[in-house]
């Protein structure tokens, strides 16, 4: 095989919680992850240029090795023991840049699991992820996405029951976040709540879609500069309002999103939100 057409979705977070810094750095973390069917769409084919070249629909993205695709292609030929081979990979951008969504995470997860492929390598998705966690925390995640626990750094992965089917409406405002600059943050924040992951975890295991959104919590909001913790509270507010059955933020943000069990309340809330500015989808969990 020669070339590859794959679907790289977006995630969101259901909990996250910071447990504390670690002595590399990091921080331990513990968070359910769950994957929505708004994705990228990554064509990937092998080249006779011997070069790596990336090209996205979005000119101020990287078209170097500064792409996390590209350096998860640098990642598999080096555990492949190979030299970098010629590889075209064109990415065509639906999830939003800087949200909170892992979009460049699935992008170097979705590279991974193509060169698998074409090469026929064979490598189990564990194999994949050890290769992904060496682009990026949440890479191993999204290797095979779905509903799960994420640890450590956010690689110790646990699937976990699926969330049931609903709809999800989700806005990324105006401004962007530094990931960095947000973790270095929390460290000297005082949480006024933490995320009731058991309790999530638990109503996952009986199916109960309210029981997970009212649990729902992500502890770097109390971490965001005060009017851009504003802006995402009102986009929360919009949401619960149009009858969302519990809002929160993804990642480190900006992007909030809610879950509704009903289509018409949940494009009645990406109108509104719409109108409200800032980026807006309406997607469903996969
Ligand atoms: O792993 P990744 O490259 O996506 O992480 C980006 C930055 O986010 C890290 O350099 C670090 O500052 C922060 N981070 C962290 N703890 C994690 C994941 C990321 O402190 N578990």
């Amino acid at each position: 095989m020669a070339a590859m057409r794959v679907e790289a979705n977006a995630k969101l977070n259901l909990t996250l919680d910071v447990l504390g810094r670690r002595p590399d750095g990091y921080h331990d973390m513990r968070m359910i992850m769950q994957s929505v069917e708004l994705a990228d769409l990554l064509d990937i084919t092998r080249s006779g240029s011997g070069e790596l070249r990336v090209s996205t629909n979005l000119h101020f993205l990287p078209n170097n090795a500064k792409n996390l695709a590209a350096q998860a292609a640098l990642r598999w030929w080096e555990a492949q023991g190979n030299a970098s081979q010629g590889l075209d990979i064109t990415i065509d951008k639906h999830i939003p840049v800087c949200a909170g969504m892992a979009g460049g995470s699935s992008d170097a997860a979705a590279v991974l699991r193509a060169l698998n492929e074409l090469e026929g390598a064979g490598l189990s998705p564990a194999q994949l992820a050890r290769i992904g966690e060496r682009v990026g925390s949440d890479v191993p995640y999204c290797v095979t996405g779905g509903t799960a626990l994420a640890e450590g750094r956010g690689e110790v992965l646990t699937p976990l029951p699926p969330l049931p089917p609903c709809w999800v409406v989700l806005c990324k405002p105006e401004f962007s976040i530094s990931t960095p600059a947000l973790f270095a943050k929390i460290d000297s924040v005082k949480l006024r709540c933490r995320p009731d992951t058991q309790g999530v975890i638990a109503a996952l295991e009986e199916q109960d879609l309210v029981g997970v959104a009212r649990r729902m919590y992500n502890v770097f909001e109390d971490a965001l500069p005060e009017r851009q913790r504003s802006r995402v509270n009102d986009i929360k507010n919009v949401l619960i309002q149009c009858g969302a059955l519990g809002a929160s933020m993804s990642g480190t943000g900006p992007t909030a999103f809610g879950l509704f069990d009903s289509e018409a309340l949940a494009r009645e809330a990406q109108e509104r939100l719409t109108g409200v500015g800032g980026e807006v989808f309406l997607t469903r969990t996969v």
